[in-house]
Formats: structure tokens, C-alpha cells, sequence
């Protein structure tokens, strides 16, 4: 099945900042292209200051091939307006790092993407005591996302929080007391869960955030952006993404980026909050009973807040919203 290019060419002011994390290549660089190629300001949070470097070359070839196409509606510039700050989601004073030198450039900032992800891992433990999974996809992400608002909420209309999850959270169960895994064995410890329960614990956040941030210009929404040939399939059973792909057809890295761009850029998103994304849909079908239940979508929101603890301020805490659940 031919997929069918699914978000608008929209002219962005230089002036509209996104960060997106994981942007060095998958479906992170198609979106960091695109968006800059319509003009905003990109800045791209990687591990790798080499990788980072390279993929904004090719971005900047990429794009001069398309003016030569005559691509209509993309930017009229020398050069993409695309910038990279170090990010590496698997140490909380990283995160801390990268939000210092993104206040200290003194950028409003409009769109946050939280895409960096990495798939089915051994059982591992970060620097900060949390399995390695949990924090690159989510916990990372959730205290990125608490130290930006600040910006976000005085940035002006329209800001959007997109939390790139996955269609594997439908499979995944939300067990308070199982998220870090240390009561199991490195052999029972079961990494496909893991992934799956990240992408689940994103889409819990987009509901807890929402009601806090309900009423004001920042919006949470999340997505699932296909089955993408990327490298991330890497980390997966090979004999069962081969069934998969006998089933379906996976989507190009630059075909499975358009929910993104299109949750970022389309203008007729402005104020959508609490929806699922799939195929640039709002999607029912996902996002299912376990993301939907509030009550556990606070208890993750307390662990969550207990694990950043040393990370978040007061000042910040109260900046995320009020629920009549928080002490
Ligand atoms: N591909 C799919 O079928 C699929 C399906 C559903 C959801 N998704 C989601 O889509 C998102 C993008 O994945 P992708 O498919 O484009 O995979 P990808 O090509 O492997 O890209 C993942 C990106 O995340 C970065 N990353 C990994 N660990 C990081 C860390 N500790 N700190 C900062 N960045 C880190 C990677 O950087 P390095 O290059 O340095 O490793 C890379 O830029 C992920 O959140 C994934 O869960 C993908």
C-alpha cells in the first residue's frame, strides 16, 4: 500500500523554535528536516556531536536537492536554520545540562518532539539507579518536558508537547512496582516489555500533563509513527519483525516522520490536546484502556515526579499545573 504524504507544507516563522530529540537519523531527522525546511528554527538534542554534525550536513544536501527539484513552499535559504545541543536521555544531569544551555541561547520555544528512543535492551541500569529503557524513552523525556515548560508557557500561543510513542503499548501492563525490574534475573527480565510499557508510560503522561496544563497555550498530544525501517528494528527479534513485515508494509524513515510533522506543524492542531496519533489520525482503536486509566496515570505521575526529585524544584513542580490529586 502506497502511503499517501499526510501533513501540509506550511510556512514556519524563523522565529518558531522546535527541539526534537533523537534527531540524528530515523524518523527524528525526516522530521527535523521538514520542519526546518519550512522554516523554523530546529535544534536537534543527539548523543553524538559527530553523528548530530553529519546529519545536519545531509539535511542542508537534502534540502538544496529540493529547491533544485522546485519543491514548492520550502524556505528561501541559503542554509537550514538548524542547530545541534548535546542530549543523552540516559543521564538525568545530561538533561539538566542541555535545558542550561537552551535557556542560556534565550529562544522562546514552541515545540518540544520527544522522539529519541531506543528498542528491546538487556536489563540495564543507568548512572541514576533506573532501568535503561524507562529513562531514555520516558523518564528523560518527562524531565525535559517539566524544565522546558517554563519557556513554553511564556512562548506564546500555541506550543505543542509531542511524545513520539508506539503502537506496542497496547501490549504492555502498567505495574507500579515492576517499572524499574530489579526483582528479576538478567534472563527474566523481559526487554520487549520494557519497550513496550516506555511507549505506554508516554502516552500516560500526555493525559496527566494535559490536565494539569488544561486552559493554558501548551498542549500534549502522542503518536505512533508506524512500523518504520529504522534502525531501531535492530534491537528487535529479527525472525518476528520479518513475520510483521510479510503482514504489513513498513513505512520509509521519512514516510513513518509525517504523524510527527504533522502533529508539529499542521495549523489545524492548534489546542488539540489528549489525542493518540496514528497515520496522522486521531487514533481510537489505540491508546486503550491501560493509558486511559486516570488513576494510574497518577500513581505513574507520583513515581515519576519521586524519581526526578533532585532534579525538579518547587518553582517547576508548580509550573507543571495543579491536580486536585497533588499534595
Ligand atoms: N521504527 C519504528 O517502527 C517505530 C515504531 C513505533 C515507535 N517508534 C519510535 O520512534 C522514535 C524514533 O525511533 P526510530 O525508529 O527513528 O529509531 P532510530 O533510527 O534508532 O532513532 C532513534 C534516535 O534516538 C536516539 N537515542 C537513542 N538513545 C539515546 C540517548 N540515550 N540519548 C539521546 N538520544 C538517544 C538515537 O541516537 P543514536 O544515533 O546516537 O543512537 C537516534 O537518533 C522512538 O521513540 C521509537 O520508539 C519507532
Amino acid at each position: 500500500m502506497e502511503c499517501k504524504q499526510s501533513f501540509p507544507l506550511v510556512s514556519l516563522p524563523s522565529e518558531r523554535v522546535v527541539v526534537i530529540t533523537g534527531a540524528n537519523q530515523g524518523i527524528g531527522y525526516h522530521t527535523a528536516k521538514w520542519i526546518a525546511m519550512m522554516g523554523a528554527t530546529v535544534i536537534i538534542a543527539c548523543r553524538s556531536e559527530e553523528k548530530a554534525k553529519q546529519a545536519i550536513d545531509r539535511m542542508n544536501t537534502e534540502f538544496n536537492e529540493e529547491k533544485e527539484k522546485g519543491t514548492k513552499s520550502i524556505v528561501d535559504l541559503k542554509k537550514l536554520n538548524v542547530t545541534f545541543m548535546r542530549l543523552d536521555n540516559a543521564s538525568l544531569k545530561s538533561v539538566m545540562t542541555f535545558v542550561d544551555h537552551f535557556k542560556a541561547t534565550g529562544l522562546k520555544l514552541h515545540v518540544l518532539i520527544c522522539n529519541a528512543g531506543i528498542g528491546r535492551h538487556k536489563q540495564e541500569y543507568t548512572d541514576d539507579g533506573n532501568e535503561l529503557i524507562f529513562q531514555v524513552n520516558y523518564l528523560s523525556h518527562f524531565l525535559l518536558t517539566a524544565q522546558l515548560l517554563p519557556i513554553m508557557k511564556t512562548s506564546g500561543p500555541d506550543c505543542r508537547v509531542i511524545l513520539v510513542s508506539g503502537g506496542q503499548h497496547i501490549f504492555a501492563s502498567f505495574q507500579l512496582d515492576e517499572i524499574q525490574g530489579k526483582q528479576f534475573t538478567e534472563d527474566a527480565f523481559d526487554g520487549l516489555h520494557y519497550y513496550r510499557r516506555s511507549k505506554l508510560y508516554q502516552i500516560m503522561q500526555m493525559f496527566s500533563m494535559n490536565r494539569r496544563l488544561a486552559d493554558s497555550n501548551v498542549t500534549v498530544t502522542s503518536l505512533h509513527p508506524g512500523g518504520v525501517e529504522t534502525g531501531l528494528l535492530d534491537a528487535f527479534d529479527p525472525v518476528e519483525i520479518n513475520i510483521q513485515r510479510q503482514e504489513v508494509r513498513f513505512k520509509s524513515p521519512f514516510e513513518g516522520s509525517w504523524t510527527t510533522i504533522n502533529a508539529a506543524v499542521n495549523p489545524a492542531l492548534s489546542g488539540v490536546r489528549d489525542v493518540f496519533f496514528c497515520d496522522s489520525k486521531p487514533s481510537t482503536e489505540t491508546a486503550g484502556a491501560q493509558a486511559r486509566d486516570e488513576f494510574c496515570q497518577e500513581q505513574l505521575w507520583k513515581y515519576t515526579l519521586t524519581c526526578l526529585k533532585d532534579y525538579l524544584s518547587e518553582d517547576v513542580v508548580k509550573t507543571l499545573g495543579w491536580h486536585s490529586t497533588d499534595k
